[in-house]
């Protein structure tokens, strides 16, 4: 197999991937059962979590142009899917009161320890990007809900 023949083949596998495109639709937000709205988030809390942590833990992910082109979509929807098992702000309202406990102190340690949100997201999002005063902003507030 020559040099040519290698690329001829790896744009085939290309090409045939973009047929396995990933579902793109948000199931619809019962905005009363929403995280931020349920525990009375100020503005500026609301927006940091908004930016930084919606797209992956809640039902309104957008999905920028990249996100169409396989395989980084599929490496994408492996997140989001990953990411709403484990934390999903959209459906707040239905965890009990434990599990809201529970989730509110694994936030705080995330957010604390720079776990979250996932260094590849934040590399190609320069706004989810934050510092370390956003940071002490979100789990102060959290800190109120505990
Ligand atoms: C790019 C997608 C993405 C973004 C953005 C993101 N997360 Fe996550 N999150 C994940 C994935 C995937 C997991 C599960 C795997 C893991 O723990 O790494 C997870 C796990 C978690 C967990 C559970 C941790 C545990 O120990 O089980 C919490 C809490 C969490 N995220 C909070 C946040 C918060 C708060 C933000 C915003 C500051 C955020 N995440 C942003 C994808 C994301």
């Amino acid at each position: 197999m020559n040099k040519r023949n290698i690329l001829i083949g790896l744009a085939v596998i290309l090409i045939i991937m973009q047929f396995f495109p990933i579902d793109k639709t948000n199931p619809p937000v019962d905005q009363a059962k929403d995280f931020l709205t349920m525990e009375n988030a100020p503005v500026e809390v609301a927006q940091l979590f908004k930016t930084a942590c919606y797209d992956c833990h809640s039902d309104e992910t957008k999905y920028p142009w990249y996100t169409s082109v396989a395989p980084i979509s599929w490496f994408i929807k492996g997140h989001i899917d990953e990411g709403h098992k484990h934390l999903r702000f959209s459906t707040w309202g239905d965890y009990d009161a434990k599990q809201k406990a529970h989730k509110i102190e694994e936030i705080i340690e995330v957010v604390d320890g720079k776990e979250m949100p996932m260094l590849t997201y934040w590399m190609i999002h320069w706004d989810a990007k934050i510092s370390e005063e956003q940071r002490t902003q979100m789990t102060d507030w959290m800190r109120t809900k505990q």
